[in-house]
């Protein structure tokens, strides 16, 4: 199998995956259940349970307890895209190839789906303890991870940061300090959540989550080059989003080819550090290198 059909094999199991976790649409507030599948179902990357799942493999997890983080994940990562998208945030039109939310279901609607999206992925994690009473301790420190770098010290506080510093012109540190919470937090705790599930050491969970700071970092900054270069059609959403917003962002920074460069030298350091760690795992490294070259 190449890699990319070994990819589309693994986006299209966690795409069942997420179908078995999306809740039942009843009672009298079906409309919610509705918006959150709208959302979950609508097909990103899938690159955050792709990457909880490969690392837990790589440190010899094999049981179904990994299931329940991989969907809560990305409902905490489509919950940060609905409010993302919001008016009052970035205020854009399209998402994952389809309008976002508060266009379809309204605004009122679109916060209440972000809210949910969180809220029912701690509720879907928490179900790892019926799979697995007898890991009640691993569970309970991959909860601590999730909650802690989908907070104020990690994505949210990202965010924050994000917001204040719209249409003003910040220091690189900032910049830096940005990304490694809006995006880099969420690929860290993917990562060192497979890690911890798996039973994994103090050191080897430290060393991934200094792999997946590196990771999420060329991630956004090749987001920054896509809202540049790519076309909406291809990427899902707008493309030159940021300069609407008056964003500085790696591209504003330091330009086109040294942002492209940087993620390219990212991605080979921390592809490395994955060997020195683990030198046998053909598609976690391939899947890494991917996303230097990532189209969408
Ligand atoms: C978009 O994330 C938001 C960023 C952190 C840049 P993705 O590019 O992973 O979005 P999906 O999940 O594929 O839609
Ligand atoms: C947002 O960064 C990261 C999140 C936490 C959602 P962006 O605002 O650049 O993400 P896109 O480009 O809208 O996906
Ligand atoms: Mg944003
Ligand atoms: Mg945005
Ligand atoms: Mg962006």
């Amino acid at each position: 199998m190449t890699f990319k059909e070994e990819y589309q094999k693994k986006v299209e199991q966690i795409e069942k995956l997420l179908m078995r976790y999306c809740p039942e649409k009843e009672g009298y507030q079906s409309d919610i259940m509705d918006a959150m599948e709208y959302n979950l179902l609508a097909g990103g990357k899938r690159l955050r349970p792709m990457l909880m799942q490969e690392v837990y493999h790589l440190f010899g997890g094999n049981e179904e307890l990994i299931e329940p983080f991989m969907a809560a994940m990305e409902m905490i990562h489509t919950y940060s895209l609905v409010h993302d998208d919001l008016p009052a945030m970035d205020n854009d039109d399209y998402r994952r190839g389809r309008k976002t939310t508060h266009l379809v279901y309204g605004e009122d609607m679109a916060i209440l789906t972000g809210d949910a999206l969180l809220n029912y992925a701690f509720e879907t994690a928490m179900t790892a303890f019926d799979l697995a009473p007898q890991k009640s301790f691993v569970i309970g420190k991959a909860l601590q991870v999730l909650s802690q770098k989908a907070g104020i010290y990690g994505m949210i506080g990202g965010q924050v940061v994000d917001v204040k510093s719209t249409g003003k012109k910040i220091t690189g540190e900032t910049l830096d300090f940005i990304y490694k919470l809006k995006t880099a937090a969420l690929i860290e705790a993917s990562m060192v959540i497979g890690a911890i599930l798996a039973e994994a050491s103090h050191e080897e969970i430290k060393m991934v989550e200094e792999i997946a700071e590196k990771i999420g970092l060329a991630f956004q900054i090749q987001d920054d080059v896509l809202d540049v270069e790519s076309t909406s059609e291809v990427l899902g959403k707008p493309i030159h989003s940021d300069e609407k917003n008056e964003k500085m962002t790696y591209v504003t920074w330091k330009g086109l080819k040294e942002a492209k460069t940087l993620v390219e030298e990212l991605s080979k350091e921390a592809v490395s550090m994955l060997e020195s760690l683990h030198p046998s795992d053909d598609f976690l490294g391939q899947l890494l290198l991917s996303l230097i070259h990532r189209e969408k």
